[in-house]
């Protein structure tokens, strides 16, 4: 490092407060701070501002109906399509030349398509779902990598009123039937594979496997062709491939449906406590008019630019940040398909010059490896069209955010740290870039019309610097509605914490820890549950141990997140052999890691798997799980005079160290 970088790293390291660049608010979509209390007067009517953004077919009559809480139901009795949101409307407004989608494959290749070849495309991939069977209602699974035919297939599904359930590439066959099996979905559009690292990876074995457990008949399964000739396959008797049926339907025309309001456009599983994934449904108005405002306001879209968020669209952030959000505001949205450090680690760095993208979003895990990278991979780019720049997904350390700011963003750049989940549909507590100033390591207030507070366990606020747990007082339009065909668990698992039901008083618990500061600004501790955040991604621990204790040998285990430098969070299995199998730990370690593979996927390998003849316990017998957490990621240990069986923590944690 130079000297005069050393003395710009010193002076960042002492700042502690950022404000956003003169040249930024000048230009941003959102500048007035009386907007929160505009928001917080004329609330639930603000969210009209939302809902403004989209065009409807039918105006609503209310914007929020509350009778039936906590199933809130948001702008009733419009309609509305979200597929000519995102498309036909920007087409009809002259802009079928703009760039929609600008794609690049890991190995170069590129691919654009301007909003009317994207509308082409999206309608005749519609009349294929038809001609397949596909009507209204109907679920259809999409279990695709990063290739423009995700979102084509996801808007073609909602064109037709298809609600689609997006399952990550990157999950595991069982992952797939799961998921299908949970959702009834009778439909799947997959892919024959992708490249990562420059290797072509076969993802229709995944998928084919995957259908082997679906307990319903699959009415229709088509592939889409990545890999050409990099990966021969041959379909399986009645899966049809992609571009042989969109060019059978070339030149198709099908006009959207319109959908209700409250019609749900898809599902998206998430973790939870259990071992069994959360539907969570997002619905066509409020999720829709949700994103549209949060890119707007928050990430600053415009027409105009050039934005990209590095998620996969597999997750919520893809959904809401690469697909809907931005395309509803008719920006160009970018979509990379490899990593990030192929060929070489300045990778994304290039994609931003060529590409000369003004907005970036992506997560801290991402930020951290940049950093131990090092900066000359920026640097020797010229990043200069950046004007904003976003994280999400788990808390960013002052460090490398500062990092971020410094190198990324040339200190030009205003940093959004966004708080949301996949239940929240979109950002919720979050600077806005063109009026607050910014403090590293903290997301900043909720957003305008967010009534998203830090409370004891009593619901009681906090004091400034004192931790609590958030929770969010009033409803918003992008929430999630219900979990798919479990209203009962959608109760239990985010309403019944803090709500006073008698009272009709509906408070909405996130499961994180948090901190507020004196001006209202929010520091996210982390999730309070079961759920732990490996590289943004969340895993449910007890998915992971179901798994382990299916290994034969394994008697029991105990999954927890420890602290790890780059990930965030990493995943620690504790498993106590069965008898006679003490000597075959090896085995069991490999099996255990292949179990996991199989029931989840590579993104739940765990660091470490230790066997133990005991795990820490209450009295009462229930593993003490936030011991274990503290071993993994090397912290002083609590007091331990509660266990029935003090000594194996000691021992356990001499294992960890040694191993
Ligand atoms: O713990 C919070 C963390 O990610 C969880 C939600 O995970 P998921 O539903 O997969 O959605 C991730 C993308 C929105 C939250 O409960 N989280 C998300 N964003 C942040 C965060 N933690 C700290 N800071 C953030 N900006």
């Amino acid at each position: 490092m130079s000297q005069e970088e050393a003395s710009l790293e010193a002076r960042l390291e002492e700042q502690a407060e950022f404000d956003p660049p003169e040249s930024f608010v000048e230009q941003a979509n959102v500048t007035d701070p009386g907007i929160y209390e505009e928001f917080e007067e004329n609330w639930p009517d603000c969210w009209e501002r939302a809902a403004n953004l989209l065009s409807w077919d039918e105006a609503y009559d209310t914007v929020l109906e509350d009778d039936d809480a906590p199933f809130y139901e948001w702008f009733t009795g419009g309609e509305l399509n979200a597929s000519y949101n995102c498309l036909d409307r920007h087409v009809e407004e002259g802009a079928k030349n703009r760039a929609a989608i600008k794609w690049e494959g890991e190995l170069g290749e590129t691919r654009t398509y301007t909003y009317g070849e994207l509308l082409n495309e999206v309608e005749a991939f519609a009349a294929t779902l038809r001609e397949l069977g596909v009507e209204e209602d109907d679920i259809v699974t999409l279990y695709m990598p990063m290739v423009p035919e995700l979102p084509i297939a996801m808007l073609a599904c909602a064109r037709i009123g298809a609600p689609h359930s997006v399952v990550f590439a990157g999950f595991s066959a069982d992952a797939l039937a799961t998921r299908m099996n949970s959702a009834d979905s009778e439909y799947l559009v997959t892919c024959d594979g992708y490249y990562r690292r420059g290797d072509a990876l076969d993802h229709l074995s995944k998928a084919t496997e995957g259908l082997e457990s679906v307990e319903h008949e699959v009415e229709e399964v088509v592939v889409v062709d990545r890999l050409g000739e990099a990966l021969e396959h041959s379909l399986a008797d009645g899966h049809h491939d992609y571009d042989e049926l969109v060019a059978e339907h070339e030149g198709a025309s099908v006009d959207p449906v319109s959908r209700d309001a409250e019609d749900m456009l898809f599902l998206m599983y998430t973790s939870g406590t259990t071992g069994k994934p959360k539907g969570v449904k997002h619905t066509t108005g409020g999720y829709l008019a949700y994103t549209a405002w949060t890119s707007h306001a928050v990430l600053d879209v415009k027409p105009e630019d050039t934005y990209w968020c590095s998620a996969d669209i597999g997750w919520i952030t893809g959904h809401s940040y690469i697909v809907y959000g931005p395309l509803a505001l008719g920006t160009t949205t970018v979509m990379y398909e490899g990593t990030p450090d192929y060929p070489e680690k300045d990778r994304l760095w290039e994609i931003v010059e060529t590409n000369r993208v003004d907005v970036f979003y992506t997560a801290p895990t991402a930020i951290r490896a940049f950093m131990k990278w090092g900066s000359q991979y920026p640097d020797r780019h010229d990043l200069s069209s950046l004007r904003l720049l976003g994280t999400v997904g788990e808390p960013i350390n002052p460090r490398a955010w500062k990092w971020y700011y410094q190198h990324i963003g040339g200190e030009e750049c205003p940093i959004v740290d966004t708080w949301w989940q996949t239940e929240t549909g979109g950002m919720m507590i979050t600077t806005l870039p063109g009026i607050n100033t910014m403090k590293p390591g903290s997301a900043g207030p909720p957003l305008p019309g967010i009534d998203a507070r830090v409370a004891d366990v009593n619901g009681e606020e906090v004091d400034p610097g004192e931790a609590g747990y958030v929770t969010i007082n009033n409803p918003w339009p992008g929430m999630l509605r219900t979990l798919y065909n479990n209203d009962e668990r959608f109760i239990s698992e985010y309403w019944e914490e803090y709500s006073d039901e008698e009272a009709d008083e509906w408070v909405y618990f996130p499961e994180d820890g948090a901190k507020l500061d004196e001006d209202g600004y929010v520091t996210i501790l982390g999730r309070v549950d079961d759920v732990i955040n490996v590289s943004g991604h969340r895993l449910g621990t007890m998915e992971i141990e179901s798994a382990v204790v299916g290994v034969e040998g394994i008697a029991e285990a105990a999954v927890v997140g420890g602290e790890h430098d780059v990930k965030g969070e990493a995943v620690y299995v504790y498993a106590i052999p069965e008898d006679g199998y003490e000597d075959q730990e090896a085995e069991l370690e490999e099996q255990a890691e292949q179990a996991i593979l199989d029931s989840i996927g590579p993104i739940a390998k765990p660091e470490q798997v230790l066997f133990t003849h005991e795990l820490p316990k209450t009295r009462s017998g229930k593993i003490m799980r936030r011991l274990l957490e503290d071993i993994a990621s090397g912290n002083e240990l609590g007091n331990t005079s509660t266990l029935r069986n003090p000594e194996v923590v000691d021992e356990i944690a001499e294992q960890v160290e040694s191993d």
